[in-house]
């Protein structure tokens, strides 16, 4: 709570800026690695040096919420370590985003994901951080809105509407979309982050460039992510890789249990114009 205060409280936005935003499990280790692999294009760096080949995604992008008062973050806002604009993360909804980043041109790209894949790949998070516990309770906590960073739906129906307020300002991208159309969800977010891709040749091997160094079965086997810790939060890094498809909760949700989400979804959802 007190590096959310100071996050809240002290926190400079620069116009530059790129602030992720996500509800947990919603995609937020890929999003962070596609904004990096096509901000770090200007480089014109080799793999080799690729810094996702020593790094989590998440080191590069430590959520400012929990982590604002962490040396590890206050040295990345004075230095991100990189040209062009600092690449920020929280889950925080936008309700509760520091005052100042509301008011300023800072630029917002929230990821979203279906509820029940998203409440899956939570319920297997948080059983291999804190053991075993039952779906039917992951269930009734996703449904109750009881769980870390709130509500689930609040969340992301935020800035779904920020978006529609604020298109230019607010990019809101869905992981199954990413999934299904990667290169055309790559450009989008690159022309919002103001580095378009040229139409031609060059650019369609740059969006494919960020789509290979960003994807899940390359990052998952990297060395650093099979077997590195993230020592910020003592977190094996593997944690954030598991599956990366879309409709696994299919294997492990009763139909009554996807039947009470569903119904939830349609209530949260409804009037708004999204769909998840
Ligand atoms: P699953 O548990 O369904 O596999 P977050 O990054 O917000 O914590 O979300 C984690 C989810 O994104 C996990 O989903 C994880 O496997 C998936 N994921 C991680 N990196 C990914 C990538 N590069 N591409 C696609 N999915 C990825």
């Amino acid at each position: 709570m007190q590096s959310m205060k100071a996050f809240r409280s002290e926190f400079q936005p620069r116009n530059d800026d790129i602030l992720l935003t996500s509800f947990p499990k919603t995609g937020t280790t890929w999003l962070i690695a596609l904004c990096h692999n096509i901000l770090s294009l200007d480089d014109d760096g080799k793999e080799e040096d690729d810094v996702l080949k020593k790094m989590n995604p998440h080191e590069l992008a430590p959520p400012l919420d929990v982590n604002f008062l962490s040396d590890q973050v206050q040295d990345l806002l004075l230095d991100p370590g990189r040209s062009g604009g600092r690449l920020l993360q929280t889950h925080l909804p936008y309700n509760c985003l520091p005052e100042s980043v509301r008011n300023s041109g800072c630029k917002i790209v929230h990821v979203a994901r279906n509820p029940k894949d998203t409440l899956v790949s939570m319920w297997h998070f948080y059983n291999k951080i804190l053991g075993p516990f039952p779906v039917e309770r992951a269930v009734e906590s996703f449904c109750s809105g009881v769980l870390p960073w709130g509500p689930f739906y609040e969340n992301v129906v935020g800035y779904w509407e920020e978006s529609n307020r604020r298109p230019k300002e607010v990019l809101f991208l869905k992981y199954e979309e990413l999934c299904r159309y990667p290169e055309e969800q790559v450009r989008k977010l690159a022309s919002f982050m103001g580095r378009p891709f040229s139409s031609m040749e060059d650019g369609d091997a740059e969006v494919g460039k960020v789509l290979r160094y960003s994807s899940f079965n390359r990052l998952k086997e990297l060395e650093v992510n099979k077997n590195g810790v993230w020592e910020l939060h003592r977190l094996p890094n593997n944690t954030f890789f598991r599956k990366g498809t879309v409709g696994d909760w299919k294997s492990y949700l009763t139909p009554q249990m996807a039947e009470r989400i569903d119904q939830l979804t349609q209530l949260k959802l409804q009037g708004t114009g999204l769909s998840l």
